[in-house]
């Protein structure tokens, strides 16, 4: 096809606008983080998020188009978030994105936001069809078997918080800002993981669901019986990152086990979404997928946080499917990847 996608992402705390053409090309993305809005707060809230967004996506996508230097007669098509996620800021994107595709006269694609981060790896490696996905969020922690687009088969989830929601909690209670993966990342690098002993909640055990709740209660116990001193918070944040480093490789190992059987030709294991961005959970999940013969690819750090190009791709790969929503597409505030597949074929 040609032309390019304007792609458009509203589901959380980042406004970010796209333009990406087929070739995988991403022509720009620009992406407003509303962390100062929130940091008073010590989390998201929903009520400003969507205003923040009303606020700045004209904009945003005004300087996208402009970067990428093109017009709206450019475009071959409109991608925006339609969820899962909050549903104020989902519903601004939408609408807008809708609009756009109105106006221009060319189709519009209502993106799933997990959709997005699992198809990243395809926008910046080329990643072919099947592999076995990690996607770790702030919302999410799932092992997801990917056949095809639009394809998705759970293999594991998490029973209790999502795995970025477990570095937020555990950074608050260790006195650090929001978001606290990567303050969580810094300050491990000058501790020592063995100094705590935490458990591993999970490890050993068949399937490969998660569980990080028992973690976040281990180290509430421990910062409300001692004052910890500087040295201490760095050592609970090594001892925290290492038991979630566990917990990670075992139950992807036994994701690659269950995927190998079913799809013997997919040798590859994409790990997507913020969390993905911890250099040390990357590094330990590719000393254990060597051992499984398989080789772990992660997008760059910002294709794994949240942004507009992995929906305008997830857009482009769907307008080469010829599968282009409706303008009465809805906003959803949950919408599991497993029904993609499904809402698709009955469409
Ligand atoms: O995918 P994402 O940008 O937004 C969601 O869709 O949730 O993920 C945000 C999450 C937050 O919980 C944040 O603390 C976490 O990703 N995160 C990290 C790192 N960078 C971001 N967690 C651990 N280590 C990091 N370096
Ligand atoms: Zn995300």
């Amino acid at each position: 096809m040609t032309g390019v996608v304007l792609g458009i992402e509203t589901s959380c705390d980042e406004t970010a606008a796209a333009v990406v053409a087929f070739d995988c090309g991403i022509r720009s993305s620009v992406v407003l983080s509303q962390l100062e809005d929130h940091r008073a707060y010590g989390g998201v809230v929903p009520e400003i998020a969507a205003r923040a967004h009303i606020e700045h996506l004209d904009g945003l996508i005004e300087r996208a188009m402009a970067e990428a230097g093109v017009g709206f007669a450019d475009l071959a098509g409109v991608a925006a978030t339609a969820g899962p996620g909050l549903i104020g800021g989902v519903l601004v994107g939408l609408v807008t994105g809708k609009a756009i595709a109105a106006a221009a006269g060319v189709p519009f694609v209502a993106v799933n936001h997990l959709e997005g981060h699992a198809l990243s790896a395809r926008l910046s490696h080329g990643v072919e069809f099947p592999y076995l996905l990690l996607l770790v969020t702030g919302g999410h922690c799932q092992l997801v078997a990917c056949a095809a687009l639009g394809s998705y088969e759970r293999l594991g989830t998490t029973i209790d918080d999502a795995i970025g929601e477990a570095f937020d909690k555990t950074a608050r209670l260790l006195g650090m800002g929001y978001p606290g993966g990567p303050e969580i990342e810094r300050t491990a690098g000058s501790g020592n993981a063995r100094a705590f002993a935490l458990p591993r909640p999970m490890v050993g055990r068949e399937g490969c669901d998660f569980s990080f709740s028992g973690l976040k209660t281990a180290i509430r116990r421990i910062t409300e019986e001692r004052t910890l001193s500087p040295q201490d918070v760095a050592d609970l944040a090594a001892s925290f990152q290492a038991a979630v480093g566990d917990v990670v490789v075992d139950r992807a190992r036994n994701a690659m086990r269950m995927f190998a059987e079913r799809f013997p030709q997919g040798r590859t294991l994409v790990v997507a979404g913020g969390v993905a961005a911890n250099a040390a959970l990357r590094k330990r999940l590719e000393t254990a997928t060597k051992k499984s013969g398989f080789t772990v690819v992660a997008p760059p750090k910002e294709l794994c946080t949240d942004n507009a190009a992995m929906i305008a791709w997830a857009g482009a790969e769907r307008l080469q499917a010829g599968l282009t929503d409706a303008l009465d597409a809805p906003g959803r505030a949950r919408w599991p990847l497993m029904e993609l597949a499904a809402a698709r074929t009955t469409a």
